[in-house]
């Protein structure tokens, strides 16, 4: 089946955003007085001298002001990516889960628009460095956007979203010198990782093959956080979804990386671009994991923990969907730079759980746009819905719509915007059942650090242990602070002894006798979780 009226109304409507130039057009400012020249400022001159500039010029200080204001701030992570129109199609529906159409009816396409990223350079930074790399799309749905802002790996460096800061503080470039603009590699940023033990999986994964990847058509992409399912029953399933490439998952290897750093910064956009400008499209299958909302306590890890991964022999993906990228962007900065995800933009059908760092980061999307965009940013053309959209909201800097009428609140004398009924497909909260004290605190399970680690490194190959070997090698080699690598050295036991021993023997350090006697909790860890509840029955 085509596009539904509404779906395809939205190509329509990028469609008349987007300005063709003809060669008829003729020159003229912003506000629409053509123009005779583009190469004069308006100037007091005479045969024999180029005279002074006058300010009176109003299309030379259009120009250079409208210049002068070019940039905006760039996001505060991920400011490096490049994204991609598409398709998404249900092939299976699941109806078991969830009422979503998006999910459900297997007749309708949906376009999106994904972006892709790393997340600790600068615009201007290269693509092949070590990092993780964000796999964020939007759904235009007929009921509203849905934004699945994910990465390439399936697990974070922190569990609770008051973390964030510190974690991409101590990843980003230092703060005296702004050294290094590589993404690793530095002092600041293993010190962290060696006091912060809930980040061992993550960056056991960083320090994997899967932190190079060889383009991002050869991704994975997790929601990574625990999301829910509500069907039409009113029953409730914890979801995660995942993406997986038709073309397989392919790395670097690191010698590459660095290479390509060098020659093409721009490796992986010009990689999508061409690969979607000769119609070889990108294709990706979409994945559910589930678990029935009884089964939350059954696993020896917290569902809701977004350091840890639910291992497919307990909860077997079961792929749905599909997705293709098939349209490349018309301008860079209207589309890519200014497209706004919000892990908050979810449709009926589809919901939140109680996973803290998808609570926290359903506050932080909304907030930075608001800041990198201003309040309007959902009427840019990228981010505006196919559906209808219409409420109170008012005002602000460069608002767009112009609504008509004489009442701009609720209850009003013509009945005017009423709220939306459940036939009528409002979103309604589920209606869940909460318990608990006030406190700065997390579930028991949230304080094992290192069993998925191991888990993890055990899973890998030969080949694929030394590369992580070596990535430790090169990096803890780079930081100069002795207290920082040889302490990160040892603190490799936490995830196995060989490996310890084996960067050890690369660049120093002092691995211990035998493997810690507490491997499956925190150590060092700050004391950031308060696991008694004074005052609790
Ligand atoms: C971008 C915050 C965790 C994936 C961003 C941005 C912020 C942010 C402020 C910039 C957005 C913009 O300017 O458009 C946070 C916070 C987190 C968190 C507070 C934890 C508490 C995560 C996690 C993931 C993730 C766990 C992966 C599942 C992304 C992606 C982008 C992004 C893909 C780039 C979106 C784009 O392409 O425009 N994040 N983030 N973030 N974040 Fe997070």
């Amino acid at each position: 089946a085509g596009l539904g009226p509404r779906e395809s109304d939205k190509l329509n409507d990028l469609a008349r955003e987007t300005k063709d130039m003809k060669p008829e057009d003729r020159l003229t400012t912003d506000y629409g007085v053509k123009q005779p020249t583009h190469d004069d400022w308006l100037k007091v001159a005479s045969k024999e001298h180029t005279g002074p500039l006058l300010l009176e010029d109003p299309y030379g200080r259009e120009k250079i002001m409208r210049f002068d204001h070019e940039r905006i701030p760039e996001r505060v992570v991920h400011a490096r990516g490049a994204g991609a129109f598409g398709r998404f199609r249900v092939l299976e529906s699941a109806s078991d889960l969830t009422f979503a159409p998006v999910l459900t009816d297997t007749s309708r396409e949906t376009p999106v628009f994904v972006r892709f990223s790393t997340v600790l350079g600068s615009r201007g930074s290269a693509d092949t460095v070590r990092d993780v790399r964000g796999f964020a799309t939007k759904f235009y749905t007929a009921e509203g956007n849905w934004d699945i802002v994910g990465n390439d790996i399936p697990v974070f460096f922190i569990q609770d979203p008051i973390k964030f800061p510190d974690v991409i503080h101590a990843g980003k470039p230092e703060p005296h010198n702004e050294v290094p603009q590589a993404q690793s590699a530095h002092n600041n940023f293993w010190d962290f990782q060696y006091n912060h033990t809930e980040a061992t999986h993550m960056f056991l994964w960083t320090m994997s093959d899967r932190a190079i990847p060889r383009s991002w058509r050869m991704m994975q992409g997790f929601g990574v956080n625990t999301f829910t399912l509500t069907n039409a029953k009113g029953e409730r399933h914890f979801v995660k979804f995942t993406w997986t490439p038709e073309l397989g998952v392919h790395s670097l290897v690191w010698d590459e990386a660095l290479k390509l750093g060098g020659q093409d910064p721009d490796f992986h956009r010009k990689d999508l671009w061409e690969a979607i400008a000769n119609g070889v499209y990108p294709k990706w299958k979409f994945g559910i994991q589930a678990i029935p909302e009884a089964d939350e306590h059954k696993f020896d890890f917290d569902i809701l923990d977004a350091t840890k991964i639910w291992p497919e022999d307990l909860v077997p993906t079961r792929y749905i969907g599909e997705m293709v990228l098939d349209r490349n962007p018309d301008e860079f900065f209207t589309q890519v730079e200014q497209i706004a995800f919000c892990t908050s933009h979810v449709v009926p059908g589809i919901g939140f759980s109680d996973d803290p760092l998808l609570q926290g980061r359903n506050f932080s999307y909304f907030d930075t746009q608001i800041s990198r965009l201003g309040v309007n940013f959902q009427e840019l053309p990228i981010n505006r819905p196919v559906c209808p959209v219409m409420n109170f909201n008012r005002d602000g800097a460069l608002r767009h719509t112009i609504t008509r009428g004489t009442v701009n609140y609720w209850p009003n004398r013509y009945g005017v915007c009423p709220a939306a009924s459940q036939s009528e497909g409002a979103y309604l909260e589920y209606a869940q059942k909460l318990a608990g004290i006030k406190a700065r605190a997390r579930s028991a399970k949230f304080q094992d650090h290192f069993s998925q680690a191991q888990l993890f490194y055990n899973s890998l190959s030969p080949v694929e242990k030394q590369h992580v070997i070596n990535a430790f090698a090169f990096e803890l080699d780079h930081c100069e602070d002795p207290v920082v690598y040889s302490r990160m050295v040892e603190r490799l036991a936490d995830i196995d002894l060989d490996l310890c021993r084996a960067v050890a023997a690369m660049v120093g350090g002092d691995p211990p006798g035998k493997a810690p006697a507490r491997p499956n909790h925190g150590r060092r860890a700050p004391a950031i979780s308060q696991l008694e509840f004074p005052g609790a029955e």
